[in-house]
């Protein structure tokens, strides 16, 4: 699909043309186009084929003594556009049956001979591509990547705007939020020694709104944390952060439903059907994770109940799950040793492996431990036809599903860029996920999460079975956003603080700004957040968001065309107040402020 409109795409300056635009309508017109020269080859003693590029395309044209042209070259190339002679004809390229004769160069730009060939980026190292981001941008794909982007920020603020939410910008220069990432620090210069920090998200911001009376904003925000990069995180990175009042969990759905779908569509042409909802129960019985991939089945069978009563002493459990292997039932006792290693790993006492047969129900090391009734009860519950395997892990529920869920993953997820575009939503998330070394338990979310209004009595007796109103969307088995119905009232919101650990003091400094503001009137609200790198990612067929980000940075945290991060100089430092009282071995320095 074509991420460039063509009523919006009007040559102007100086070009008249674009290069990839010309077709063979375009026959006798002659234009002037202008961009890099990709290629050239001799043709003959004194012409040449110089194939230009720009953003849309490539365009061959034949070129008289050009000798000097060189890779990469910015020109400007005036000719006569001509059909190509039927044997010369180039299906693989847009403009491949015309070429531009009588070509008159000119050299807008010299260029040195570039550190990498545009068309062998697969094959270059991504660390040569980063330091040379300003070329590598110029490749099919990563110009392909940032206009799909830019797509999708249209249609999703289009979608956000047609469901009444306002675009509000809130401030980088920030104080801290009770997110869980660290945070990045700025010194201030006019008042030593303090420092403001950069959003992890403009959460509590966001909330602020809502009591101001903007009960339906929206931002595409930048926001900063500084923890652990991974393919599909980053320092920075970007949110399409929503927030609303007077509505509950079931609006906030609807208005992400529809910007999430809106933007798929624009960029691929698929329009995803409506979003399922699971539990985030149902999510952990089903699939063994809270981000289900839905593009593909073998989901957890529960078999506690089919094998009540076997003799075999590892099935004598809470929990006894497993998966069916559609045809792996042929696979080597070596691959089956690696899976039960796996499973280990993961942290399973063991794995169970069953080759279903059709003459002795399975085959399996631990078969003649397990009647023939439970094995013929396992493969009803398994639906497992002859040829397949079936992995069985008993155990605690949470951790026994999570085994399965990721050997679900290791044997059967596709690769990112397969279709379709398979969304869906988790709620009730727990409101707690542990508790810390102190014994404080820890929130799932953020402290502001509302809890399942069925459950609010077990925050003090039985608080981690407390579900809370927060809800992840899920694409593809990607973590695509999370979101909550925020706490309005201070009785509550006590009552979790308390929980946390967090007393009257300790709340008042950190986020008493937002508690304050709250006795002055909190309409009921609650918003939610899409990464829109991880989006743009998934949207793009890519793994790893630095495809989809211009200026990414390496695992190590820099951007190594800048060279960020720097020492600052000894004046900057000293106008800052800052005294570096170590020097920056391996990148980091540690800095107090004065
Ligand atoms: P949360 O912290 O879950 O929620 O973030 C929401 C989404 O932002 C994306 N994301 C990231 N993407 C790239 N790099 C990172 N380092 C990174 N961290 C997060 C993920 C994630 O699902 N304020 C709440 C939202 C709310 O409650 O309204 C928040 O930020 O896709």
């Amino acid at each position: 699909m074509s991420l460039t409109s063509d009523e919006t795409l009007v040559p102007a300056g100086l070009r008249t043309a674009y290069c990839g635009s010309l077709r063979a309508a375009d026959s006798g017109r002659t234009v002037s186009v202008c961009g890099w020269l990709a290629r050239r080859r001799e043709h003959g003693e004194h012409l040449a084929f110089a194939d230009l590029r720009d953003h849309t395309g490539i365009i061959q044209c034949v070129v008289d003594g050009a000798r000097d042209l060189r890779a990469e070259q910015v020109l400007r190339v005036t000719g006569t556009v001509r059909l190509r002679p039927e044997d010369k004809v180039n299906p693989g390229l847009s403009t491949g049956e015309v070429e531009l004769g009588d070509c008159e160069v000119e050299l807008l730009s010299s260029a040195e001979a570039p550190p990498f060939s545009l068309d062998a980026r697969s094959e270059t190292d991504e660390a040569v591509r980063l330091r040379y981001r300003y070329l590598d941008l110029r490749t099919d794909r990563m110009q392909h990547n940032l206009r799909l982007r830019a797509q999708v920020n249209s249609a999703l603020r289009r979608a956000m705007e047609r469901q009444g939410f306002v675009e509000i910008e809130t401030p980088l220069l920030w104080t801290p939020t009770p997110e869980g990432a660290r945070e990045f620090a700025i010194p201030s210069r006019l008042q030593r020694g303090s420092f403001y920090v950069l959003p992890q998200s403009p959460q509590i911001a966001k909330q602020l709104l809502m009591v101001g009376g903007f009960d339906r904003y929206y931002q595409i925000a930048r926001c900063m944390r500084d923890e652990d990069l991974r393919a599909d995180r980053q320092f920075e990175f970007t949110q399409l952060d929503i927030e609303a009042s007077f509505v509950g969990q079931a609006e906030i759905l609807e208005f992400v439903s529809e910007a999430v779908i809106e933007a798929t569509f624009a960029v691929s042409g698929e329009r995803p059907p409506a979003i399922a909802t699971m539990t985030w129960n149902q999510a952990l019985d089903r699939f063994g994770t809270d981000k289900p991939d839905l593009r593909f089945g073998m989901e957890l069978v529960d078999l506690t109940e089919s094998v009540a009563g076997a003799e075999f002493n590892a099935f004598k459990a809470p929990c006894v799950r497993a998966i069916s292997v559609s045809g792996a039932g042929e696979w080597p006792r070596s691959r089956l040793d690696a899976l039960v290693a796996r499973a280990q790993q993961l942290g399973a006492a063991g794995l169970v492996w069953m080759r279903a047969r059709a003459e002795d129900v399975l085959e399996s090391p631990v078969a003649k431990f397990i009647s023939e009734a439970h094995q013929r009860r396992i493969v009803d519950a398994t639906s497992a036809e002859p040829g397949d395997l079936v992995l069985v892990v008993a155990g605690e529920r949470e951790p026994t599903c999570k085994v399965l869920g990721q050997l679900r993953l290791d044997l059967g997820q596709p690769a990112v860029s397969q279709r379709p575009f398979r969304f869906c939503w988790i709620t009730e998330f727990p409101l707690f996920e542990g508790v810390d070394d102190e014994g404080h338990l820890v929130a799932a979310h953020h402290p502001f999460t509302m809890p399942h209004p069925d459950d609010i009595d077990m925050l003090e007796t039985d608080p981690l079975r407390v579900r809370s109103q927060s809800y992840d969307l899920v694409l593809n088995g990607w973590e695509l956003g999370s979101g909550s119905i925020r706490i309005h009232r201070a009785d509550v919101q006590r009552r979790v603080f308390k929980a946390l650990g967090i007393t009257d003091e300790d709340a008042e400094s950190r986020f008493g700004f937002l508690l304050g503001a709250f006795r002055y009137g909190a309409p009921p609200h609650g918003g939610f957040a899409v990464g829109l790198d991880r989006f743009v990612a998934l949207l793009a067929g890519e793994d790893n968001i630095r495809e989809v980000i211009a200026y990414p940075k390496t695992q190590s945290g820099a951007d190594l065309m800048s060279g960020a991060p720097k020492p600052l100089t000894d004046k900057a430092l000293a106008e800052l107040g800052i005294r570096v009282v170590s020097p920056p071995a391996s990148g980091a320095s540690r800095v107090s402020g004065a």
